[in-house]
């Protein structure tokens, strides 16, 4: 029986997923060793596409390859194909069709498959073949990502989804369901005794809810199936599969390092890989995982590969704080980077390196150019160096750490020639454009991205058309933000508008089309 869809009633939020692009799957995938598939020459598949605006988005990006996307409603199908005739994105094929029936003889195989936000909402058989699908057709080193919901935090929030769905239970209509729901919630948050571990967490997860859109709350939180997985019985289910763990797409984020040295020392401890990660998940209290998968034979050492970070090309806002840093030598100079978080380095040619990097933000650049680029500044600079061997090793571990941790150090396995220039009357590009109009999504070059919280960045972003000067737009801009009901303390943010510097931060990271 085909399995009633509730995105055909309501359909799903519009997504733009940066981790699921084939060059982030790629670039975490080859740090372990792995060398998948070049992402420029790549067939990649997402089941359950919902709209199709993820897809499109990548596919625009990689014109060279060619991207299939299926799902079970037809709307998001409809949608999906209308968009991407909209935006004139060829390379990519939106299909209205039950995965249960997907087989090799639809469309071949894939080197990348893309499954996001599926296999925690759909029913057992669906899961079982999902996984089927994956080991049957991805290419030999093929890549796949499978996100869902993980034990043991997604508890609170089934406490909470439980609830919700005893209060609404004679309410048939599922939007209606959800907004009760979350009023009643709201009302028991605030009576429940204080001081409670109860009153905590129930605070806790409707803050989280209340802060998705609208139509991720009614599939996602009180939709009919929500199902979580201890880490070790969703590496089972590869298993079974002929499938294995190849990386999680997480960067050692602040919430890693943030664990205190007893917490390492007994998750170091353990040999088995996929018993570090679920006690990581256990320490952490992770309630969600973006996981890589490959094929069983592939060989993994789930060691991060020093040498693979010798294939990147990299980019980095990060800028010396100080005017007149000193490279050569071994002083410590602080670099500033986004969200005001900073990082600092004695280590020469790891200053020059950023250094580089900082002058050349919004482009990348490939290792070895910017490593021998940096040597010949340092030369020039009359830097001493003995062992220029032992120098590009120590600003290689170095420059891995800075991306491993912070997260200011981006790497990427592709290049493409950013325009950074903006017309006298800016014009966001016809893609961003969408992003910024269906999903409320700043989308730059190499994938960058960002979901838009501050209106008056989404107006400024709607202004700049083409059809305005700046002059233009911060005098809309102005009265916008008089008549806006969305935003207080009109003075001081008209006074704080700096509409010039803001576009030139965008025009440098590729949004305009000159
Ligand atoms: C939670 S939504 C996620 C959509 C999108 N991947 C995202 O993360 O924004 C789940 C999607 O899976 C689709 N879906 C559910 N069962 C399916 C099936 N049997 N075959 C194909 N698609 C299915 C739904 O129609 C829906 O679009």
């Amino acid at each position: 029986m085909e399995q009633n869809n509730a995105y055909d009633k309501l359909p799903y939020s519009n997504n733009i997923l940066p981790q699921t692009h084939p060059d982030v799957l790629s670039s975490f995938a080859s740090l372990q060793g792995l060398t998948p598939p070049d992402i420029q020459k790549s067939r990649i598949l997402e089941l359950g596409c919902g709209n199709g605006l993820n897809l499109i988005c990548h596919a625009a990006d990689l014109p060279e390859s060619e991207f299939i996307g299926i799902d079970l409603a037809e709307n998001h199908i409809e949608k999906a194909k209308a968009t991407a005739k909209r935006f004139a994105v060829g390379n990519v094929n939106f299909h209205q069709k039950d995965l249960m029936k997907l087989s090799e003889s639809d469309f071949g195989k894939f080197d990348y498959i893309i499954a996001h936000g599926l296999i925690s909402w759909v029913p057992q058989a669906v899961r079982d073949k999902t996984f089927s699908i994956f080991s049957k057709l991805l290419s030999e080193n093929g890549i796949g990502y499978l996100s869902y919901n993980t034990y043991p935090v997604w508890h609170y929030v089934q406490m909470l989804r439980n609830i919700g769905r005893l209060h609404a239970r004679d309410i048939t209509d599922s939007t209606e369901a959800a907004e009760s729901a979350m009023t009643f919630l709201d009302l028991l948050t605030e009576c429940v005794p204080p001081d409670t571990i109860y009153k905590s967490i129930l605070k806790q997860e409707t803050d989280f809810m209340k802060q998705l859109p609208k139509t991720s709350a009614v599939h996602d939180m009180f939709g009919e199936i929500n199902e979580a997985f201890y880490f070790v019985d969703f590496v089972s289910e590869l298993k079974k599969n002929g499938l294995k763990f190849a990386a999680e797409v997480e960067n050692l984020s602040t919430r890693f390092n943030s664990l205190p040295p007893r917490a390492f020392e007994f998750i170091d401890a353990i040999d088995d890989v996929i018993w570090r990660e679920q006690y990581l998940d256990f320490f952490v209290g992770r309630a969600f995982r973006q996981t890589l998968v490959c094929h069983e034979e592939i060989e993994t050492g789930y060691l991060v590969e020093p040498s693979a970070f010798e294939n990147f090309f990299l980019a980095s806002s990060l800028r010396p704080v100080s005017k007149e840093p000193e490279l050569q030598t071994q002083k410590p100079e602080k670099f500033l980077g986004a969200q005001g978080r900073v990082i600092e380095s004695a280590h020469p040619l790891t200053k020059t390196a950023l250094y580089e990097l900082g002058n050349r933000w919004g482009n990348t650049v490939h290792y070895s150019k910017l490593l021998n680029d940096s040597r010949e500044a340092l030369t020039k600079f009359g830097f001493p160096a003995e062992d220029w061997t032992k120098e590009f090793e120590a600003a290689r571990s170095l420059l891995l750490t800075v991306h491993m941790q912070t997260d200011l150090l981006e790497v990427h396995t592709y290049q493409k020639e950013v325009d950074t220039s903006v017309g006298k009357k800016p014009a966001v590009k016809k893609l961003a454009r969408m992003a910024v109009e269906e999903a409320d999504f700043v989308l730059l070059e190499y994938n960058r991205g960002m979901r838009i919280e501050d209106p008056l960045l989404r107006k400024l972003l709607e202004l700049a058309d083409g059809s305005r000067t700046m002059d233009e737009i911060e005098s809309e801009l102005v009265s916008f933000v008089k008549s806006s009901d969305e935003i207080e303390d009109k003075e001081r943010v008209i006074g704080n508008l700096s509409i010039k510097a803001e576009i030139d931060r965008f025009a440098y990271l590729g949004l305009f089309s000159g």
